[in-house]
């Protein structure tokens, strides 16, 4: 466990943790429970607004997660490789959560209220399948969360420091890379 996450990837990465963690937990919240109209309302333009601005974010975030990688000269070991396979996976989904999220939009997209993107379908059957694949898609991302989480406690209890690497803090002797 050699490398360290550069600044922008760390601030990057709790970002998209707060943002996807409460869209996540208020979208299912609001989606599975009797709540009232008004409690629906500001938690769906509060969301759009949010996970609007997000995009942007993530798709630098995908871009540093590419370019970014630990040189490929040594072969990875397996869990390594396991973990990049399961971190692509979630930017992956995240990637199908936000198309569909903006492809199933019933109304113009506004950000709060500052600017507006144009509803982009109007066929309702497309809008009814991209409703479709946001809800699968965010029942897949919420289990590769669990996972994650799961990841993450098991090497911080077997005495691997994973968040201190995800984490402001310099390791000690190491020069960052790609850092500014
Ligand atoms: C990080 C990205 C996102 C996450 C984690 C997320 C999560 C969720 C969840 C959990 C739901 C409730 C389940 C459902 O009914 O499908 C939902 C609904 C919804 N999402 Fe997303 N979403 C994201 C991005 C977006 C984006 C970018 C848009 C549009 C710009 C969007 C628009 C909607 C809409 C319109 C609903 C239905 C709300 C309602 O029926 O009242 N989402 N989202
Ligand atoms: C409180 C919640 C979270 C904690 C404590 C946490 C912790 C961590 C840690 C310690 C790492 C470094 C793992 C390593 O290098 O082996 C990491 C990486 C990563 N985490 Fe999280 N995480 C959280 C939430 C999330 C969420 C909600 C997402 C996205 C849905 C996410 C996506 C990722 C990804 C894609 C990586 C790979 C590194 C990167 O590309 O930036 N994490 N996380």
């Amino acid at each position: 466990m050699s490398i360290h996450y550069s600044r922008r990837r760390v601030l990057l990465h709790w970002l998209s943790a707060v943002i996807i963690l409460w869209a996540l937990a208020s979208g299912f919240y609001v989606a599975l429970n009797p709540v009232s109209a008004s409690t629906q309302q500001w938690v769906g333009s509060l969301n759009v607004s949010l996970t609007t601005l997000f995009i942007p974010c993530f798709v630098w975030r995908a871009w540093l997660f590419v370019c970014e990688r630990e040189p490929s000269g040594a072969a990875l070991s397996l869990d390594k490789r396991l973990a990049l396979a399961v971190h692509g996976l979630i930017y992956l989904v995240i990637g199908v959560v936000l198309v569909t999220g903006v492809l199933m939009m019933k109304s113009a997209i506004s950000v709060f209220g500052l600017v507006r993107f144009p509803q982009p379908l109007a066929d309702p059957v497309s809008i009814e399948l991209a409703n479709t694949v946001h809800t699968l898609s965010c029942v897949v991302l919420a289990m590769l969360v669990a996972l994650h989480l799961c990841a993450v406690l098991w090497h911080e209890f077997s005495g691997r420091r994973v968040v201190r690497r995800m984490s402001f803090a310099k390791p000690a002797g190491t020069i960052q890379s790609a850092q500014r």
